[in-house]
């Protein structure tokens, strides 16, 4: 028997592959499938399954194209109703894969159609709980994005959980492996641990859902108490992974389109395309194409994109560092932007030799910051997470988390100069590159954000939570 935990830091989403004998099965694959084609041909193995554990939100599921290269057979829990060929199963269904089997636990709560999968080897032991998101390490998955699907309230969803939690996953033996669908990062819980599995025997142990002395209104008041909005493609990836896409193939070559200088100037200024620019930080504030958004690749790439690029269908061209585009494509992909329609070729010294014009972002050291903030009163936006802020920032910076830019982008004063910063220099370069598209010339961004700043040592901080203010 082989268990293996695939894990992609950007998306914080764990994917499985099982195999024994000569025949596997995947949970939960990403968009690209060709990684576990591979494994399983390394393998000498057939792939018999692709298990959902549910419908997801952030991320689009390999399963389709998966099912259609291998052959194996997609499988969602009782109450499914994708708009493809797929099995639905039923709770306690079994699933032989070699000389083991997976058993179909239906766990509704996080969503209706929700299902764990519960190994048991090749001796008849249960071994392993593929929990998808109802149970993750440290925590539950939230209970409210179901909420229209279900036609229910998160109130509703987080009692069917609490059920499922306590008659389906509490009974189970101590020592089974917990393999989730995410670790810590993923918007899809609260407050996920940074392991990535665990004993079911320690999560029953240290896991505040898990706690037999909370009761049913207790539990429901703690996992619904404290959730963020969801990120606005979350419903968009769900009607993807419900109703097909299509295929990564085809999306990935059209990605890869080369786009000489002219022909991406021609595109980007006929057609209602958005320039999006994924090098490094430093040399999109050094030069980029007046204009460009930047999301760096380095960064957590596809939430961010998700988050930030309200339309799904929204056609893109790329600015890539060399080499990196296919990358690129594949990580749009993997949250459903699929028209991605170039690439620009030779990059940003390319357009340069083409005489056409770049643009740099103003930004300073901390040190010129920390000087200015000494001598004048200068307008500070911190644009790190409510809950960063909280727990400490400048006296008198003003939050305005970049997750929420397109909804507070009114509220900012075109005529003003901030100064921006974020963490570490990363979501403020995003999201002064966001405003500059849009018209906004006055702002600076702060390098090395708030790592740095706490290290200069000449800022008045503060721990307290600012009343809103208005700009
Ligand atoms: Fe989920």
């Amino acid at each position: 028997m082989i268990i293996e935990q695939i894990y992609t830091g950007c998306l914080a989403q764990g994917a499985y592959y099982i195999q024994s004998e000569n025949e596997a099965a995947i949970i939960d694959p990403l968009r690209e499938v060709g990684p576990y084609i591979d494994r399983a041909e390394r393998g000498n193995a057939k792939i018999r399954y692709v298990f959902e554990t549910h419908f997801h939100a952030d991320f689009v599921s390999g399963h389709l194209d998966l099912a259609a290269k291998s052959g194996a057979e997609v499988v969602f829990g009782p109450t499914a109703k994708p708009n493809f060929k797929a099995h639905i199963g039923v709770d306690g269904e079994e699933f032989k894969i070699g000389k083991i089997r997976l058993k179909l636990l239906h766990t509704p709560g996080h969503t209706m159609e929700s299902a764990c999968y519960l190994l048991i080897d090749e001796t008849g032991v249960e071994r392993i709980l593929f929990s998808g998101d109802t149970l993750f390490i440290g925590d539950v998955g939230r209970p409210d994005l179901a909420q229209k699907a279900a036609n229910m309230t998160r109130e509703e969803l987080a009692g069917l959980l609490y059920e499922s939690l306590k008659n389906k996953i509490m009974p189970l033996n101590d020592d089974i492996i917990v393999y989730p669908a995410h670790g810590a990062g993923s918007a899809c819980g609260k407050n996920l641990s940074k392991e990535t599995f665990d004993t079911l025997g320690h999560q029953k142990k240290t896991n505040y859902a898990l706690n037999l002395k909370l009761s049913k209104e207790d539990f429901i008041e703690q996992v619904t108490t404290g959730l963020m909005p969801p990120p606005g493609y979350f419903p968009l990836n769900v009607g993807l992974n419900k109703g097909g896409y299509e295929s990564f193939d085809i999306v990935l070559a059209r990605g890869l389109t080369k786009l000489s200088p002219e022909n991406f100037e021609m595109i980007t200024e006929l057609e209602d395309t958005l320039i999006l620019d994924t090098r490094h930080q430093k040399e999109f504030i050094k030069e980029h194409i007046p204009g460009s958004i930047f999301i760096g690749i380095d960064g957590d790439f596809a939430p961010w994109v998700g988050a930030l690029i309200p339309r799904i269908d929204q056609k893109i061209a790329i600015v890539a560092e060399q080499g990196r585009e296919e990358e690129v494509i594949t990580r749009l992909a993997r949250v459903g932007y699929d028209q991605c329609i170039g690439y620009l070729d030779g990059g940003i010294v390319a357009w340069k030799k083409s005489g056409r014009t770049v643009q740099s972002m103003e930004s300073i050291t901390v040190d010129m910051f920390a000087k200015l903030n000494a001598n004048a009163s200068i307008n500070i936006l911190d644009v790190r997470k409510k809950s960063e802020f909280d727990s400490q920032h400048i006296l008198g910076a003003v939050n305005l988390p970049l997750d929420y830019i397109n909804e507070s982008m009114a509220t900012i004063e075109k005529h003003k100069t901030f100064y921006v910063h974020c963490a570490g220099g990363y979501r403020s370069v995003i999201f002064i590159s966001i405003l500059n598209s849009r018209g906004f010339t006055n702002l600076i961004n702060v390098e090395g954000g708030m790592n740095a700043i706490k290290q200069n040592n000449r800022f008045v901080m503060t721990e307290y939570v600012c009343p809103t203010t208005m700009l």
